[in-house]
This record gives C-alpha cells, sequence and structure tokens, in this order.
C-alpha cells in the first residue's frame, strides 16, 4: 500500500548523492552498478568477498557499456568515463569512507544483511543512506541493531533492472524524512517510477506475485508439464511464470514465499518441487533434467 499518494517528503530535505558504493558484486548488484553510473555519473564502488567476484561485477558493467556503444547509444566518450567511474574492492573500508549512498544486495537472508550494515556503519558517515534491495525482508528488523536506523530504507528494483521502470522505497520503522526524501530523489535521478511502501513482508509486487506464483507451483506439482504451465501464458503475460522464475533466480522466488507463507500461512503454498530445485542448485526448472517429478 502507498503510504502518501503523493509519495516523497519535501524534497529539500533530500541529501546530494555524490558517490555510491554497492555490497555484493552479483547479478542484482552489477546491474545495480550499471543504474547508477549511467544516471547519477558519480563514483560507484562495488565489492563483495573475494576479488574474483568483484572483478566479475565490474567485468558486467563495462561489457553492458560496450554493448550500448556497439548499438550507438552512447558515445565512446561516455562508456570511457562511465568505465572509469565504477570500480571494485574486496575491502570496504576505505573505498566507502566517503559514499554518502550504500545499497547491498547480498545473500537475501537477515542475519547477512544485518551483519553487513553493522559493517558499513563502522566506515561510512553518520547521514550516509543505508539501502537495501530485499525483496521480502523487514526493512524495519534490517536496522533495529545500528547506531542511525534512522537512515536504513527499502529501495527494491525489478529484473532485469535496466527495463523495469519500478522502484518500491520502503519506508522502515525508524526511517527518517532526510533519507526517504534522498532516497525519492535517487530514484527520480535514476529514472526509476518510485512508490512509497509500507514495511509488511514482500512489499507490494513480490506479495501480488508470490499469491500467482503459489497457484502456478501447485499446477506443476499436481504433475502439469512446465512447458505446459509456461505455455498457458503465451501471448498473455510478457513473460511466462516459469520463465520468469527462471530470470529472477529460484532461490529468491523460494524465499519470497516462505516469506510470505510465515506471514499469511493460509494464503501462500511453499513447493516441494521449488524446493528441490533450489536444493540442487538449479537455475531454474527447465533444462535437461529441469522437468523435475512432481513426487
Ligand atoms: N537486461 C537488460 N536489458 C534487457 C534485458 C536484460 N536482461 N532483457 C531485455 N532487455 C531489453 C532489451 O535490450 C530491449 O531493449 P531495447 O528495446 O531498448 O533494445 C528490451 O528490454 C525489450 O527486450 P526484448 O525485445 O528482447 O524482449 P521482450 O519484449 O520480451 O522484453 C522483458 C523483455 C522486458 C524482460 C519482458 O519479457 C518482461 O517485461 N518480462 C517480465 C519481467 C518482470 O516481470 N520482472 C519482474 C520480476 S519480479 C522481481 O524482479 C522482483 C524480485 O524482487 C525478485
Amino acid at each position: 500500500r502507498a503510504k502518501r499518494p503523493a509519495g516523497a517528503p519535501d524534497k529539500k530535505l533530500a541529501r546530494p548523492v555524490t558517490k555510491v558504493g554497492i555490497v555484493g558484486a552479483g547479478l542484482m548488484a552489477s546491474q545495480l552498478a550499471l543504474l547508477f553510473v549511467r544516471r547519477l555519473e558519480v563514483p560507484v564502488v562495488l565489492s563483495d568477498l573475494d576479488q574474483e567476484r568483484v572483478d566479475k561485477g565490474v567485468a558486467y558493467v563495462h561489457a553492458e557499456l560496450d554493448k550500448l556503444l556497439a548499438k550507438g547509444r552512447i558515445s565512446q566518450d561516455r562508456a570511457n568515463r562511465h568505465k572509469a567511474l565504477v570500480s571494485g574492492v574486496v575491502e570496504k573500508s576505505e573505498a566507502f569512507a566517503d559514499a554518502d549512498f550504500v545499497i547491498e544486495a547480498v545473500f537475501e537472508e537477515m542475519g547477512v544483511k544485518k551483519s553487513v550494515f553493522a559493517d558499513v556503519e563502522k566506515v561510512v558517515s553518520a547521514e550516509c543512506v543505508l539501502a537495501t534491495n530485499t525483496s521480502s525482508l523487514s526493512i524495519t528488523e534490517m536496522a533495529a541493531d545500528l547506531e542511525h536506523p534512522e537512515r536504513v530504507v527499502g529501495f527494491h528494483f525489478f529484473n532485469p533492472v535496466a527495463v523495469m521502470p519500478l522502484l518500491e522505497i520502503i519506508q522502515g520503522g525508524a526511517t527518517d524524512d532526510a533519507t526517504l526524501a534522498t532516497a525519492f530523489a535517487t530514484g527520480k535521478a535514476l529514472k526509476k517510477t518510485t512508490i512509497l511502501v509500507q514495511d509488511s513482508p514482500s512489499f507490494i509486487v513480490n506479495r501480488l506475485l508470490g499469491r500467482f506464483m503459489s497457484e502456478v507451483s501447485k499446477v506443476v506439482d499436481a504433475g502439469t508439464p512446465i512447458e505446459v504451465v509456461d505455455g498457458a501464458f503465451s501471448g498473455v503475460a510478457p513473460m511466462p511464470p516459469l520463465t520468469l522464475m527462471a530470470l529472477v533466480g529460484p532461490a529468491i522466488a523460494l524465499h519470497n514465499t516462505e516469506t510470505l507463507a510465515g506471514a499469511f500461512p493460509e494464503r501462500f503454498y511453499v513447493s516441494p518441487a521449488l524446493e528441490r530445485v533450489v536444493a540442487a542448485r538449479k537455475p531454474s526448472y527447465f533444462g535437461p533434467d529441469g522437468a523435475l517429478d512432481p513426487e
């Protein structure tokens, strides 16, 4: 639910964003780095647990800029400038010290995210916004143990980040107006459609999508071949449900349903077949052995 139809607090409260830190260098984090560098044109620092992941994240941004250059969408100058603005580190402390907006896109687990924010808080200024791209977890709880919980805000993007226009901005119990105003101003600079969302399990889009996916999972678990399920949506939705699940990632989809089933057990269904896909670390239901036996 949009808390305030008008959306953001007074934009005069927004603080400038002159450097961005991104925690995580996986697919979501790399897509965020690309978006931030293209739209804000400020230094963007990606960080992850090891150099290999960091290098992969930076390489993704460079490769996407090269694709835009090859399509004639950006000039060589711009591509070079944006590449030079993106860097990667394993040790956050120095590189994040003067960031005024840090967003995390790490593993979807409360303990991991809390510990990331606790680490980041030690090195950034008291006013640096700590944004989370969580798709379902409580912003209030994530901020609870911090020294400055008022600067934590949900900043939830959709896959593929470059294309999907919506950005859910989630106000936690402690989030203050300056943080919210900065989040809205940043969302606008990123050219996203921003909505203010209350802190509730899976927010708006994933809660609705989760209900739909629960029914899809029941149909799959009842034995309907996945191609038939997806085929039924051909021409109906921009992307059939199990293809969409592959895009988002089965682990995220499962986590979302588990969060929702925990909050509203009567409404959401956790699929054993999806649990098996995730346990087997498969990228999707598809593939040579992707069509799982519903038993
Ligand atoms: N990364 C960047 N750009 C991409 C892309 C990607 N992965 N996939 C497609 N695009 C771009 C293409 O380059 C193309 O851009 P141009 O027109 O400028 O050349 C444009 O998107 C359209 O692509 P296509 O013509 O190839 O394909 P399409 O018409 O089928 O559109 C789509 C692709 C936009 C992804 C469409 O299939 C779609 O809307 N799918 C649904 C996506 C969706 O619902 N996402 C939300 C998932 S839920 C979530 O993310 C929440 C969460 O927390 C887990």
